[in-house]
C-alpha cells in the first residue's frame, strides 16, 4: 500500500549490536524493528502532511495515554517547528486521554478509558487522536464512538504504526507513519506490562522478555 513504510513479514529488523539500548533490557528483545531516528524522521514528515491538510484550522490534538506520549510530543514539535517556520500555522490544543486494554501481550475485551472526563469541550473542533499504534483497531473503535458522542466538527487520527492484523476492525487512521508484521513492539513509549517505555527504538520483545516480564 502506497502512503506509509511498509515494513514486510519477512523483515528480520536489525541486530541490537547496531545500536545503544538501556542494559537492562539485554536478552529482552529480539531485534530493533525501526530504529528511533528513522521514527523521527517519519514523523517529521507527518507533521508536514498533518499541515499541508489542516493548516490554519484550529485543532485539539487528544493524545492517547500512555503509549502515545512520545510520538504525540515529537509529532506537535514538529508541527510547531513547521509553524514557526512558515505563513501557515496550526494553533494547537493539547488534551491528554488514557486508556487500558492490554494484559500480556493479550488485547482484553474491556477497554478503560481513564478518567474519562467530560470531553464536552470538544463541540464543534476538529480532534486529531494522536495514538502509537493501532492493533485489531478495537481500541480505536472505541475511541471514535467516545469521541463523537461529543460533537466535534471533524476527527482526524493519526497513528505511528498499524499492525497486520488477521480480522482486524479495519480501522486505518489518516496519517500512518508504519505498517509492521503481526508481532508485539516496545520501546518509543510502548510497554509490555509497564515495562519498556524507556528504550528510544521500536523493537520486538523476545520470548524470554515476554517471560520475564509475565504478569
Ligand atoms: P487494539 O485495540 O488491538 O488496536 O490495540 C491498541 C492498543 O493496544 C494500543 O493502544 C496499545 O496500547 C496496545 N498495543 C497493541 N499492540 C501493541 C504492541 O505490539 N505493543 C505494545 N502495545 C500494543
Ligand atoms: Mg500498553
Amino acid at each position: 500500500v502506497a502512503g506509509w513504510g511498509v515494513i514486510s513479514d519477512d523483515w528480520p529488523g536489525y541486530s541490537l549490536d547496531l545500536f545503544s539500548y538501556p542494559a537492562h533490557y539485554s536478552g529482552d528483545l529480539d531485534c530493533v524493528i525501526i530504529p528511533h531516528g528513522v521514527i523521527m524522521d517519519r514523523t517529521e514528515r507527518l507533521a508536514r502532511n498533518i499541515m499541508d491538510e489542516l493548516g490554519d484550522h484550529d485543532i485539539v490534538v487528544l493524545c492517547v495515554l500512555k503509549g502515545g506520549y512520545q510520538f504525540c510530543a515529537d509529532l506537535v514539535d514538529r508541527i510547531k517547528a513547521l509553524s514557526r517556520n512558515s505563513n501557515r500555522t496550526i494553533p494547537m490544543r493539547v488534551h491528554f486521554i488514557r486508556l487500558k486494554s492490554y494484559l500480556n501481550d493479550q488485547s482484553t475485551e474491556d477497554l478503560h478509558i481513564l478518567g474519562a472526563e467530560d470531553l464536552s469541550f470538544l463541540a464543534g473542533k476538529n480532534v486529531l487522536i494522536v495514538e502509537a499504534i493501532v492493533g485489531t483497531g478495537k481500541t480505536m473503535k472505541t475511541l471514535l464512538k467516545h469521541v463523537e458522542a461529543f460533537g466535534p466538527k471533524m476527527i482526524k487520527v493519526a497513528g505511528l504504526l498499524v499492525k497486520r492484523v488477521p480480522h482486524s476492525s479495519a480501522c486505518v487512521p489518516d496519517y500512518v507513519g508504519f505498517e509492521i508484521p503481526n508481532r508485539f513492539v516496545v520501546g518509543y513509549a510502548l510497554d509490555y506490562n509497564e515495562y519498556f517505555r524507556d528504550l528510544n527504538h521500536i523493537c520486538v520483545i523476545s520470548e524470554s522478555g515476554k517471560l520475564k516480564y509475565k504478569i
